[in-house]
């Protein structure tokens, strides 16, 4: 399975379609991995998968053949979450998340935590969380623009080492704009066109994500709840790649 090495090439061929398994239990996410294909799709394992079931389904769905993207967005002092970035290493995932609010020295440790050979995770900053707005930033001592603080925090991800950010299709078009193309955009809050965006306040169509520079597409619902997994994941792939194409003409 490509991991770190695969990241100075923006080729298609490979998985670029990440699904988030919020499910509730291991037996329900194996499950629907079964009806997946780890040569189509990589799988992200968060805090409510991972706390229900620990490492052991990480395991579990690396054996089946699967990369796996450990979103739990460590922020901790540097030597805890160096800490949890080598115990994400040794657990053989091919991606996991910091957020880069927790500054210089914390995201410098993480990134010698996760080691340089090619087998290492991707590490990856969390800037701002889209749930935030303006005022809500605000209350936290934040008074800039979101984007603004988006902006810095990548550009300190970048200056540490970190291989990219996870952000909105919104703020993946500047990003991308700023950053080298070896500069990782993971951008969530996907759906195809014309499909329901249950609580997501801002979706993009897997098209748009990549018109804007997106390099992995973080897709949920519209794939663990779908009646054929596969069937939705193909969808979303045809769109993909149907924009991918435009842009290489
Ligand atoms: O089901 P849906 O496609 O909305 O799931 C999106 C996934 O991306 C969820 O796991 C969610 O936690 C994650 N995410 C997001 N927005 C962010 C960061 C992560 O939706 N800004």
């Amino acid at each position: 399975m490509p991991r770190a090495d695969c990241i100075h090439q923006r080729d298609f061929a490979e998985p670029r379609i990440i699904v988030a398994l919020d499910l509730a239990s291991a037996g329900q996410a194996l499950d629907l991995v079964d009806r997946l294909d780890p040569t189509r799709c990589r799988l992200k394992v968060g805090n409510e998968l991972f706390v229900h079931s620990g490492p052991e389904v990480v395991k579990r769905l690396i054996d089946r053949g699967y990369s796996v993207f450990l979103d739990l967005k460590f922020h901790d002092i540097p030597n805890t979450v160096a800490g949890a970035c080598r115990a994400a290493a040794d657990l053989g995932v091919w991606m996991v998340n910091v957020h880069a609010l927790g500054g210089k020295e914390m995201l410098e440790a993480a990134r010698r935590a996760v080691g340089s050979d090619s087998q290492r995770p991707l590490l990856i900053g969390v800037t701002i969380l889209t749930s935030h707005d303006t005022q809500s930033l605000g209350e936290i001592g934040l008074r800039e623009d979101p984007s603004v603080v988006v902006d810095r925090l990548a550009e300190l991800a970048q200056h540490t080492g970190l291989d990219g950010v996870v952000c909105s299709a919104q703020e993946a078009f500047g990003l991308r704009a700023r950053f080298a193309t070896d500069f990782l955009l993971v951008v969530p809050g996907i759906r195809a066109l014309g499909a329901q965006a249950d609580d997501q306040r801002r979706v993009v169509t897997p098209a748009a994500a990549v018109a804007a520079g997106a390099d992995y597409l973080v897709v949920g619902r519209p794939i663990t709840q779908a009646a054929d997994p596969l069937w939705a994941l193909s969808a979303l792939e045809q769109e993909m790649y149907s924009a991918r194409h435009r842009l290489d003409q």
